[in-house]
């Protein structure tokens, strides 16, 4: 979380670094800043909230200089006040942070000791405090910047810059990405690639532990042994254009809409002409796997629900799935023969790249299924299958959560395949479900204007419940996630069988109940729940196709028609729902869709 940008420019720098971090607000808004070297003359400018607040200011209040740093902040040492916003000043040294300082609050002691003050409550500030501490006994900024980052603990990037420095700027690497990129006589770094695109796509990640020295013309590389180090330096594709948003309103329902092309995009690379599935080198054999973890947050973590079913009943493979943050604490014994497999959009969430660490070693392979092919937890595994879902910009995940599911059911075929546990005609009906999706699911997205007023009676509401029962479980729980995030209204996904064991207690007659159930093999019991629902007033939206509507559509306050597919695609086809149903409630209830309050898109803290 929080985005770092670092520029040595060969032209002026304020509106570079605000249009970079334009492309990192999505790792957090709740402040962000600038700060430049003119002249030698060390400067900064903050505001508080969206980056529009620090636009308006510099044009107020101008900041010139050809070398610079640049933060957009998701707060977590302090509220979001101009004081505690970075780029954090003390003396000589401006300081940009992403991460935890861990033992920030000793650092402060020992800094209280000697005399120096503090006036912001960041962990961050005791970082530009100790580099000024060591300058003023004397180190130049280059060794007191490494000095300072002998001493620190906890996870982060940092990025230094040196007031008499026109030409300098230093930055690490621990636990939170860095890219640096090279431009014709310019340098920078950012959080992440895509902060870079416009600037450059030759690209050199840092690894943990890093550290380099940057100037215009030269990069050094000192890695956590103190060696100096060649890192590669890679020629990146990377879409530009990532803050477009193609005439939609949103990001959100833009990301939406991409879903059968994207999905398509993916389907592509994954299956050959014949149905045969391709996996990228150096691929996996599963008649080597006897058990299957599967560990990932949010919704990547439902994506691994809907997959537990599919590699269980398709494949016959014994599958444990967990959160990152349990996981990782919990240090489960991992079986020989046991493949561990990290889900993630970003490749960069901290819990999950945790766990991932942890497996290394311990588990038969490392795979991971990732959107960001350059990040962290892709660059550690040693199977990498992309989605190809695009960048998303969105908070709330969209098109990446049903581009995971479609690689996921590839993955289980695969298993089942390499298992000797599938037949030929049972895998070509997959095959062929799958290639189904992108047309089935852009008929589902007829159904926004339905969702546009079922969104409307929602956003009325103070608690929501979704239902699901078997694959459509993890929907539910998806559906619940995407409405509270982005329209804060309090909502719950249960399995339906659940209900009568205690939350049907919330049911009265204010409580929307979404059903999720298309006409599958467990349809008549998830409507025999929706029946004791109605039985107690709660408003009924059944989702759901012809058939199933028909049977159960009766008395329902609402239903959602949805294409007829096999059962297997139907989580995939169902997230349409999930989805649009939020979009419209947060549309209905005028919150800010694609950066709701309190979230960031990257959670790179634990
Ligand atoms: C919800 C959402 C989050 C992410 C979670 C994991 O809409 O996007 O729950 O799924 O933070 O992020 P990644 O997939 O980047 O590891």
């Amino acid at each position: 979380m929080c985005g770092i940008i670092g520029v040595l420019g060969t032209h002026e720098v304020a509106p570079t670094l605000v249009e970079a971090l334009k492309r990192l607000e999505y790792r957090g808004y709740d402040s962000a800043g600038i700060a430049t070297v003119n002249n030698g003359v060390l400067d900064r400018r903050r505001a508080v909230g969206k980056l529009v607040n620090l636009s308006d200011l510099l044009v107020h209040q101008p900041l010139a200089g050809k070398s610079g740093i640049g933060h957009t902040r998701w707060a977590t040492h302090g509220a979001p006040t101009i004081s505690n916003a970075h780029p954090h000043q003390a003396g000589p040294v401006a300081v940009v942070h992403n991460g935890i300082i861990e033992n920030f609050r000793e650092l402060r002691e020992e800094l209280a000791g000697h005399g120096v003050s503090f006036i912001t409550e960041t962990d961050t500030e005791t970082v530009a405090l100790l580099t000024h501490h060591y300058m003023d006994q004397g180190a130049d900024p280059a060794t007191a910047a490494n000095q300072t980052l002998d001493r620190l603990e906890g996870a982060f990037a940092l990025a230094f810059l040196f007031s008499g420095e026109d030409d300098l700027m230093i930055a690490a690497r621990k636990g939170s990405p860095l890219a640096i990129g090279h431009g014709e006589g310019e340098m920078y770094l950012g959080s992440d690639a895509i902060a870079l695109a416009p600037l450059t796509n030759r690209i050199t990640y840092l690894e943990e532990g890093d550290r380099a020295v940057l100037t215009r013309t030269s990069l050094v590389v000192i890695d956590d042994e103190g060696n100096e180090v060649t890192r590669e330096k890679r020629t990146i594709q990377l879409d530009a254009a990532r803050i477009d948003k193609g005439g939609h309103k949103h990001f959100m329902s833009k990301e939406i809409a991409e879903q059968p092309t994207v999905i398509a995009q993916a389907l592509g690379h994954y299956l050959s002409g014949d149905g045969a599935i391709a996996l990228p080198e150096p691929g996996i054999d599963f008649a080597g796997v006897d058990r299957l973890t599967m560990v990932a947050c949010g919704t990547a973590y439902y994506a691994c629900l809907s997959a537990k079913h599919w590699f269980e009943q398709i494949a016959r493979m014994p599958v444990d799935v967990d959160v990152a943050s349990e996981f990782r604490y919990r240090e489960p014994p991992l079986p020989d023969r046991t493949a561990a497999l990290f889900v993630s959009q970003s490749g960069e969430t901290a819990d999950t790249l945790a766990a991932l660490r942890f497996c290394q070693g311990k588990a038969g392979s490392i795979l991971s299924v990732v959107n960001v092919p350059e990040s962290s937890i892709a660059r550690e595994s040693d199977l990498v299958l992309p989605i190809h879902a695009g960048v998303e910009v969105g908070v709330a995940s969209t098109k990446a959560y049903s581009c995971q599911l479609t690689v996921l059911l590839i993955l289980a075929l695969k298993a089942a395949q390499d298992r000797g546990v599938i037949g030929p005609d049972e895998f070509a009906d997959h095959v062929s479900a799958l290639r189904g999706i992108p047309s089935v699911m852009s008929e589902a997205l007829g159904i926004a204007d339905n969702a546009r007023r079922m969104g409307e009676k929602i956003s009325q509401a103070r608690d929501v419940l979704f239902l699901g029962r078997g694959q459509m479980f993890p929907l539910a729980l998806e559906g619940a996630l995407k409405l509270k995030e982005i329209s804060y209204i309090h909502a719950e996904g249960y399995a339906s069988g659940e209900l009568k064991h205690g939350p049907i207690a919330l049911v009265d007659q204010n409580v929307p109940i979404v059903v999720m159930a298309p006409r599958d093999r467990l349809f008549d019991k998830t409507v025999s729940n929706m029946q004791e629902v109605m039985a107690r007033k709660g408003k009924v939206i059944l989702i759901s196709d012809a058939r199933g509507i028909e049977e159960a559509g009766e008395g329902t306050f609402g239903t959602i028609l949805m294409p007829t597919v096999q059962e297997v695609v139907s989580p995939i086809l169902y997230a349409v729902p999930a989805q649009l149903l939020a979009y419209y409630t947060a549309i209905a209830k005028g919150t800010d869709v694609d950066q709701p309050r309190n979230l960031a898109k990257s959670v790179t803290v634990e």
